[in-house]
């Protein structure tokens, strides 16, 4: 990607107090970009003000809720890039208020999509996307053409979100392209509790000193170094070649989370795991083995993952073991 191409450009990123959304805002700082980070901050998601420590000068902060218009419509103008990022993300909670939900990653996107069409048309949007959308794979890897059939509300919601986002890129001409991420992991990460991704209570665990708690074992999944994460997203906004396209993220291999946990204990160097049987509701809504075949991002971007799995998993313990008490 060409470092100049985000100098000086005006970058809205909603959900930018978030996991992935600071990460990139970090990035973003070093490219020199004009920032303003709209996030809802509400206690039970992933919005953290310490995620932004040290670049609070660099960027501004707009504490507000996808869901409200009017605040779309007026943050919306004149921004070159929206990162679109703000998300309800926990499955389990899809489930148990379907409603919030719908709110947020469904009816919230057409609320900013139609705020970009009619007050700023000429935006370049980036909507992330989860691979939870496909739901349980037919074949692996899975690509991009594999049928959608989500598992719980949450999957639908994303799904109808990105869905949205292509259909007003192609009808209405707003320039947009959305990533299926995989699980993304690092610092910043969400750990105290399993909303994000399981891997962050393992994270935890360890550093706590506690064992990591597998659910079965041998499920296959595959993961994106946040910093890769962050690449895939600047490429698709600087990329022409990404107007209206849908992308894979993925990993640099694919392991069983048996394999994870022992990796991790290695990699942190003691802990232990104890296997247990998966929750009955959720196993409900598990999707079983999961890696994505991600060939097209790569043939059409260059993208493809930088950050090798054990090299990362040393990254964020070593961030946890520094700042676990300004995440729990
Ligand atoms: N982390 C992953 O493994 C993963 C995988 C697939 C897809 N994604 C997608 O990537 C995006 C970012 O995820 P993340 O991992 O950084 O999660 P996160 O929870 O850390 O970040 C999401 C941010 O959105 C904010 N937010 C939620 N509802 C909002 C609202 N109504 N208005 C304004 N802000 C709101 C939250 O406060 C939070 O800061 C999400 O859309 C998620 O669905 C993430």
């Amino acid at each position: 990607m060409n470092p100049e191409a985000f100098r000086g450009k005006r970058v809205l990123i909603t959900g930018g107090l978030g996991f992935i959304g600071s990460n990139l805002a970090r990035k973003l700082v070093d490219l020199d970009a004009n920032i303003v980070l709209l996030d809802s901050l509400i206690p039970e998601y992933g919005g953290n003000l310490f995620n932004i420590a040290g670049i609070e000068d660099r960027v501004r902060v707009n504490i507000s809720d996808v869901r409200d218009e009017h605040a779309m419509k007026f943050l919306v103008q004149d921004q070159d890039y929206l990162f679109n990022l703000a998300g309800q993300t926990s499955h389990m909670d899809s489930m148990e208020d379907p409603y919030t939900d719908l709110e947020i990653n469904c009816r919230a996107q057409i609320s900013i999509l139609e705020a970009c069409r009619k007050h700023n048309p000429s935006i370049k949007i980036v909507f992330a996307s989860t691979r939870q959308i496909y739901g349980k794979p037919d074949a692996l890897p899975v690509n991009e053409d594999h049928l959608l059939r989500p598992v719980d509300v949450n999957g639908i919601n994303k799904m109808a979100g990105e869905a949205y986002h292509i259909l007003y890129n192609d009808v209405f001409g707003i320039t947009a392209s959305t990533l299926r991420l995989t699980n993304t992991y690092g610092p910043r990460m969400r750990v105290k509790d399993s909303r994000q991704t399981f891997l962050g209570v393992w994270m935890r665990a360890l550093v706590e000193g506690r064992p990591v708690e597998v659910w079965e074992g041998p499920q296959l999944r595959d993961f994106t170094y946040v910093d890769d994460a962050v690449d895939a997203l600047l490429l698709a906004a600087a990329c022409t070649a990404a107007n209206g396209k849908t992308f894979n993220l993925g990993g640099d291999c694919v392991v069983s989370l048996r394999e994870l946990a022992g990796m991790l204990i290695e990699v942190n160097g003691g802990g232990q795991y104890v296997v247990k049987m998966y929750p009955k509701e959720r196993k409900k809504i598990d999707i079983g083995d999961y890696y994505a075949d991600f060939t097209r991002i790569r043939a059409a971007l260059g993208w493809e993952p930088r950050v090798g799995l054990r090299d990362g998993l040393a990254k964020t313990l070593a961030y946890y073991r520094d700042h676990l008490d300004r995440y729990v």
